[in-house]
């Protein structure tokens, strides 16, 4: 893998492959210089630098947003996706696409396989959904990966701040109240990124992958497992995820099975390898 185009390499996923590809293999796009909602100046630089591969990071992420202003949520969730999909199939460039387990409607404790029957619940998902079937066709060769609960340090210090960061924020205070009828897989970034060189650099064929650190929590056991590593006494009071006011609703088991790919480590070792450096 020598000639990589990667989008939005601030974000907190993107910051793990700007991290992990040498410098004289990755080219960095990001706003303002690129945008992905400009579609032709996009489809220009990707057809101009014979990139092997274009790994996506940027995206909406705003869920809540995503319900009052699907308009943005879709340019880029979709919409962007699919100009990206036409110029990487024109370039016969491998694109990596990150999509969501919010494509679930999430009532299944068992979790869901790739081929999954998808049920999105708010507009984030919707949006999400679209933006894989977009991909699937335009064809070419295409790795769209399913990941959740994601965690990690954004390049910038504006970014959105994870959920790790906003429990030791809260933490604080000594008090917290975590949800425990939202269930996930808390991934981290740094994980996700490693695994997903691996994918590219395997055999697998074009299609659906899920990655997630092994495993499954509430909220609250999350939260919890955090002050545990964190070593903060912090009073944590049971609550249900409808006690919070969301413009989203929320699945409760956001559970994707990875059942196509090596495993990635349990999410406890990794949370206790994030926080501990
Ligand atoms: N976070 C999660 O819990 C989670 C869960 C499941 C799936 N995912 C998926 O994983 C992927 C990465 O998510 P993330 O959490 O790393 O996102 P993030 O931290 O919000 O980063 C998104 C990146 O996209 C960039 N971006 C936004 N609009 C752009 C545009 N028009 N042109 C170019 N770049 C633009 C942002 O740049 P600026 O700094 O300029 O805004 C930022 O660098 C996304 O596809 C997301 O849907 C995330």
């Amino acid at each position: 893998m020598s000639n990589i185009l990667l989008i939005g390499s601030r974000g907190t996923l993107g910051s793990e492959f700007a991290k992990l590809v040498p410098k004289n293999n990755i080219a960095l796009a990001d706003r303002p210089d690129f945008d992905v909602t400009d579609f032709e100046s996009t489809k220009n630089f990707i057809h101009q630098h014979n990139f092997e591969v274009v790994i996506n990071c940027s995206a909406y992420t705003n869920v809540d947003g995503a319900e009052t202003d699907f308009d943005s949520a879709k340019l880029l969730n979709a919409d962007a996706v699919k100009n990206l999909a036409e110029a990487c199939r024109e370039s016969n460039s491998t694109l990596i696409h990150f999509s969501t387990g919010m494509v679930f409607d999430g009532t299944n404790a068992e979790g869901y396989s790739e081929e999954a029957l998808t049920n999105p619940v708010n507009k984030y998902g919707e949006s999400k959904l679209l933006g894989e079937k977009a991909i699937q066709e335009v064809g070419g060769k295409y790795f769209i990966i399913r990941t959740e609960w994601l965690y990690g340090k954004p390049a910038t210090k504006t970014a959105k701040k994870s959920f790790v960061e906003l429990m030791i924020e809260l933490g604080k205070s000594g008090k917290v109240k975590g949800v425990t009828d939202e269930i996930g897989k808390p991934t981290w970034a740094k994980d996700l990124a490693e695994a997903t060189l691996e994918l590219i650099n395997s055999e697998q064929t074009s299609g659906i992958y899920h990655l997630i650190n092994e495993g499954q929590a509430s909220r609250l056991d999350w939260a919890k497992k955090i002050y545990q590593i964190m070593d903060m006494d912090v009073e944590c009071e049971e609550a249900l995820g409808s006690s919070f006011q969301r413009a989203a609703r929320r699945p409760n088991y956001e559970l994707l099975n990875n059942t196509k790919l090596p495993k990635i480590r349990s999410w406890q070792e990794a949370l206790e390898e994030y926080l501990n450096n």
